[in-house]
């Protein structure tokens, strides 16, 4: 792979054309960088409105007022409102002006059954092993349906223990899981099971607790084989996590494939754990890290992200989901441009896995990473993809027992991959752990997740819209449930500590995405990101406490 090919260029252009028609309008004005991370500077063109694409195509609605709402707010009062009366309640506030003019009860809320049925995810029934309880979702917001209805939430929450606890004396809503996710009692029970029952090191031993816990171990690699679509479990190598598994292939296979003036092509808007390793390389390299800028919604702009591509190309590492902005990479079309230039490409899974259906054969990616803690399992654990001819060729990065064949003082083998590659004794209870939570979530199926998922950002984004001086930082039309904003005139550390007082843990800062966030002026936001265990009601609890708010 480390010989680009020729480049077809009319063949670019046409796919750019078919997958991104817009793009160049926004971006065109978007500096490329050519060394090292730029500072991008905010274009003094006007940022999008903070408007969801879907969101201005929704009917109007109200949200309940703040009367019903915990904090027991009187209309008009300035000190509970910094920014005066939500705005939700008033046509002047919306984008669109077709907004009901007063407080309307939640079940006139614009989700309508005709709404929805124009959802592609329409069809989608949940799968899993729920119950008949009613979805969580249908007390207080009748006449929703659609993919909404499609999970049966209620049951869903009730494998979530974490999730039924009160902090700061309220509810507790969780609304961090893109920094991590709660745990299903059956990822918690695996993981028992294993220290309780099964507790051995594995692959050295001929006893049967060993002999099980090797089998508990290789199992779950077979699972995350399946999970992603990898044609071998020898494709699938286990890690601490994305961090560690993007270390690695920087480590191993760019030590050995990218030189000095060779390039790494990455985005603006990459988490920190797919920047540094790649500046880490570098700096022992002399290789030179290219960056593709986004547009004012936080969108690749990918004639500018093609553009980048050419004979000294030997790596394009991307996220598929941005932590912070929720953008979702056109990776299918990214990873076409880069192979039509020979060029292997990493998809940093970590915020995708947990919400969509990744197939890395379907992809043709080259290498994929992700972690388990942000699918519902354990922390210390996660998983490199990488095509067999790629894992083969690569030299070990780390020594020690089990990735060895044979050892003198002369000279060490190596095992082939995935051993080679895990060295030392992994997180075998972490790995378990991991195999129950991939279970879990193929049991009620990424489809419907997604669908879910998407309807409740959908929700989130009109509803955010009612709050003064909210404005949303990453709107790209294609997103994942995260939901980053700024609010004028308040930190966001004092917003995310009005939050917890309000039972709502949501995280404020950089979310390890610097760059990405100050192409778009800022240095923190607060962030809500959502998972398939969250609810319109959690939603409109966070829109009302975010009313609340007063000025710092
Ligand atoms: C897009 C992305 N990449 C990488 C990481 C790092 O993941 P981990 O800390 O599990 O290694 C994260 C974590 O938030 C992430 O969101």
């Amino acid at each position: 792979m480390s010989t680009p090919a020729n480049p077809d260029t009319e063949l670019i252009a046409g796919l750019f054309k078919e997958f991104y028609a817009d793009s160049s309008a926004d971006g065109s004005s978007s500096p490329l960088t050519s060394h090292g991370i730029s500072e991008y500077p905010n274009d003094s063109k006007e940022i999008s409105p903070p408007v969801h694409p879907d969101a201005q195509v929704a009917s109007p609605h109200a949200i309940q007022p703040a009367e019903s709402a915990s904090g027991g707010h009187s209309a008009g009062s300035e000190e509970a409102y910094p920014f005066g009366e939500p705005s939700c309640y008033r046509d002047e506030n919306r984008s669109s002006g077709k907004t009901a003019t007063k407080a309307t009860p939640s079940s006139a809320l614009p989700y309508t059954d005709d709404s929805l049925s124009g959802s592609e995810f329409y069809f989608l029934k949940h799968t899993g092993t729920s119950g008949s309880a009613p979805p969580a979702t249908a007390p207080s917001h009748p006449g929703r349906g659609g993919a909404l209805s499609a999970l049966d939430v209620e049951a869903i929450r009730a494998d979530f223990p974490a999730l039924h606890q009160k902090t700061n004396g309220k509810p507790l809503i969780f609304l961090d899981n893109a920094a991590t996710t709660q745990k299903p009692q059956s990822v918690i029970d695996a993981t028992s099971h294993f220290y309780s029952r099964d507790n051995a090191n594995i692959h050295r031993a001929a006893y049967e607790l060993a002999e099980r816990a090797t089998r508990a171990f290789e199992g779950a690699r077979e699972k995350v084989r399946d999970f992603i679509g990898a044609a071998d479990a020898k494709e699938i190598v286990f890690l601490r996590g994305t961090t560690e598994a993007i270390n690695l292939v920087a480590q191993s296979y760019g030590r050995k494939h990218i030189g000095a003036g060779d390039e790494i092509v990455i985005t603006t808007i990459e988490h920190h754990a797919n920047i540094v390793p790649w500046q880490l390389l570098a700096e022992q390299t002399g290789a030179v890290l290219r960056v593709a800028p986004v547009n004012d919604r936080g969108e690749l702009i990918l004639d500018q992200f093609a553009s980048l591509l050419g004979g000294r190309t030997k790596l394009v590492s991307v996220g598929h989901v941005a932590n912070s902005l929720g953008t979702i990479n056109p990776i299918e079309q990214i990873i076409a441009i880069a192979h039509s230039f020979g060029v292997p490409v990493l998809v940093d899974a970590a915020q995708s896995t947990p919400h969509m259906p990744v197939n890395v054969t379907a992809l043709d990616v080259d290498f994929l990473v992700f972690s388990g803690h942000k699918v519902f399992g354990p922390t210390g654990i996660g998983a490199l993809y990488g095509k067999s001819a790629l894992l083969e060729a690569m030299p070990p990065w780390q020594g020690g027992g089990h990735m060895i064949r044979n050892v003198t003082f002369a000279k060490t083998t190596y095992q082939n991959a995935p051993e080679k590659f895990e060295a030392g004794t992994p997180d075998i209870a972490g790995a378990v752990g991991f195999g129950a939570a991939i279970d879990y979530l193929q049991n009620i199926g990424l489809a419907p997740i997604a669908a879910y998922e998407h309807e409740l950002l959908v929700y989130a984004t009109e509803a955010l819209q009612s709050v003064r001086g909210l404005r949303l930082i990453g709107t790209a039309a294609n997103k994942a449930s995260v939901l980053s904003f700024v609010i004028a005139g308040l930190e966001p550390e004092k917003i995310a500590e009005h939050l917890d007082r309000q039972g709502i843990a949501a995280r404020a800062g950089h979310h390890c995405a610097q760059p990405a966030l100050r192409r778009f002026g800022v240095e923190k936001t607060v962030r809500a990101s959502l998972a398939f265990y969250n609810t319109l009601q959690e939603v409109d609890v966070l829109v009302r406490a975010l009313h609340q708010l007063k000025k710092a």
